[in-house]
């Protein structure tokens, strides 16, 4: 990693300390479209464990839990996870909840092969620079079991905020303190291959509209 991404990556994390500090459950306590649509792709094979990446304050780790399943919830900002800890108690899910703070420049935790559905909303887009993505990608492959089902979205090209702001290079613009590395088809593509049974749904969320695509892909049985 070079001096510029360290230090990117230093900036983003506390900054989403700071926002979640600010703002406590500030995605809302209903599921995303998305999560609603993996819960169902997640039944359909199987799945009763799901890893989550980037979970933020839980909305959908909560949803998950409501659903049925086992969750670990990962995400790097302690403070979004100890709401996600303390609306799981409220809810009274927290059996079925695990939180994990973890960064996902780092090997995931799960051994091989021991995860039945990993989703991940809004996680891929992060600061993450494309050959962290790539790892990241592999990690995903290597924790899934055989048939196990992959869920995640990004925000990509098409969206308004793509090109303006603080430039980092690799398709990635800073808004607001925020960084996103907006996603190619064609990176997409490159991450799916090897994969079975991809599908790359468009959809928006929230007031800019972000725009973003949902992928869910197969691991080959
Ligand atoms: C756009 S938010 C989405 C949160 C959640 N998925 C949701 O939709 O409610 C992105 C999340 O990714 C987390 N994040 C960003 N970079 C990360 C990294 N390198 N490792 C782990 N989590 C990260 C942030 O803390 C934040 O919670």
């Amino acid at each position: 990693m070079s001096h510029d991404e360290r230090e990117l990556a230093r900036t983003q994390r506390e900054h989403w300390q700071r926002t979640y500090d600010q703002n406590p459950g500030m995605y809302g306590a209903a599921p995303s479209e998305p999560a609603v649509h993996a819960a169902a792709a997640f039944r359909a094979a199987g799945a009763r464990e799901v890893l989550e990446l980037g979970a933020g304050h839980g909305r959908d780790a909560l949803y998950f839990a409501r659903e049925g399943f086992s969750v670990l919830a990962t995400d790097f900002s302690p403070v979004g996870l100890a709401q996600l800890r303390a609306a799981a108690e409220a809810r009274q899910v927290a059996g079925r909840v695990t939180t994990a703070v973890h960064d996902v420049r780092q090997p995931l935790p799960p051994a091989a092969a021991s995860v039945d559905a990993v989703f991940a909303h809004m996680l891929l887009c992060m600061a993450l620079s494309t050959e962290e993505i790539h790892a990241l990608v592999a990690e995903v492959r290597r924790v899934l079991r055989p048939g196990g089902v992959f869920v995640y979205t990004v925000r990509h090209t098409g969206d308004a905020h793509y090109g303006a702001g603080i430039g980092h290079g690799d398709d990635t613009w800073e808004h607001g303190g925020f960084a996103v590395h907006f996603f190619s088809r064609e990176l997409v593509e490159a991450l799916g291959a090897g994969w079975r049974s991809v599908d790359v749904h468009p959809f928006e969320e929230g007031e800019l509209p972000r725009r973003l695509w949902r992928i869910t892909q197969v691991l080959p049985g």
